[in-house]
């Protein structure tokens, strides 16, 4: 294949160009995003913008406009699909209007994860954050930020909100038909990542390529790991942190008041997940 020189010494296949992306990963922080887009990443036919560009929820990125945004994309040719992942769309109210501004047959890929476990795995990379800058002293106990004094479930709490995934979802519900969305398992990503990953390869239109031979089970990291023919490699450690030991009667208060809220998005996507009843 021919290549290009470029400016700077970068290199890049002739016939490349830089494409908006037809596929874009909108969320839901914390519930696997970048497992979900470094695995797809393994297909011949895709090409994913490495960074979360956040171009959708930042007003000032938004500003730039869209060939600001296009060259934010990776190189690809032609018939590859570019895929970009920023878990902040979700949640953020003008993201949908403007996805369809931009490409209003884009494809949108949401992935949920059991809402407790994300709202833990939330707030341990917070934590951790905090330790890093050598500020985890003063930082609230898990109980002590999710409960509010009088018992109930702290619904200010940032985290808590996020996980509330129907009154996010319903959002993007008014400006895309369901089956623009495909929806990942988020729990089943870390159990059964080639099942989901193939059903994202149905929903693109492409061909089945990743198999057990490119993602296995890494016993030390305890997820699944990537395989190629000269290398090995997990994930950072920043995904797949040690969750926190949480207060069991305040665990199952959380999961009973994600319940009803559950059950709302269920209905929504006409599909039920795993999850505590
Ligand atoms: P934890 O670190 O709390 O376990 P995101 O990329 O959206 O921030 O999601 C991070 C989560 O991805 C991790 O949360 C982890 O559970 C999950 N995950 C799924 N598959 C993974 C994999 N193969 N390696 C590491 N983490 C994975």
């Amino acid at each position: 294949m021919d290549l290009l020189f470029e400016s700077k010494g970068r290199i890049r296949f002739k016939g490349t160009k830089r494409h908006l992306p037809q596929c874009i990963i909108i969320g839901v922080r914390k519930c696997g995003t970048r497992a979900l887009l470094v695995f797809l990443n393994l297909h011949s036919h895709i090409q994913v913008a490495q960074e979360e560009v956040h171009f959708f929820d930042k007003d000032d990125n938004y500003d730039m406009g869209l060939e600001w945004y296009r060259k934010k994309m990776p190189y690809s040719f032609p018939n590859q699909v570019t895929v970009e992942k920023s878990p902040a769309y979700f949640i953020t109210p003008e993201v949908p209007g403007r996805i369809y501004h931009m490409n209003s047959s884009a494809k949108l890929i949401v992935i949920f994860r059991d809402p407790t476990t994300r709202v833990i795995s939330d707030y341990a990379q917070i934590l951790d954050n905090k330790k890093a800058k050598g500020k985890a002293e003063d930082w609230p106990k898990f109980e002590d930020i999710v409960m509010n004094d009088d018992g109930s479930i702290n619904t200010e709490y940032k985290a808590v909100r996020i996980s509330i995934y129907h009154r996010h979802l319903r959002r993007w519900l008014e400006v895309f038909d369901l089956n623009q969305i495909h929806i990942v398992d988020g729990d089943k990503l870390i159990t059964d990542p080639v099942s989901e990953i193939s059903k994202i390869e149905t929903f693109l239109g492409l061909d089945h390529q990743i198999s057990e031979e490119n993602l296995f089970f890494d016993r030390r990291k305890g997820f699944y790991c990537m395989r190629n023919k000269t290398e090995e490699k997990c994930l950072n450690e920043t995904k797949g942190r040690k969750h926190p030991d949480i207060d069991d009667g305040v665990l199952k208060k959380l999961q009973n008041f994600f319940v009803p809220h559950n059950r709302k998005l269920f209905k929504m996507i006409g599909r039920k997940f795993d999850w505590p009843e």
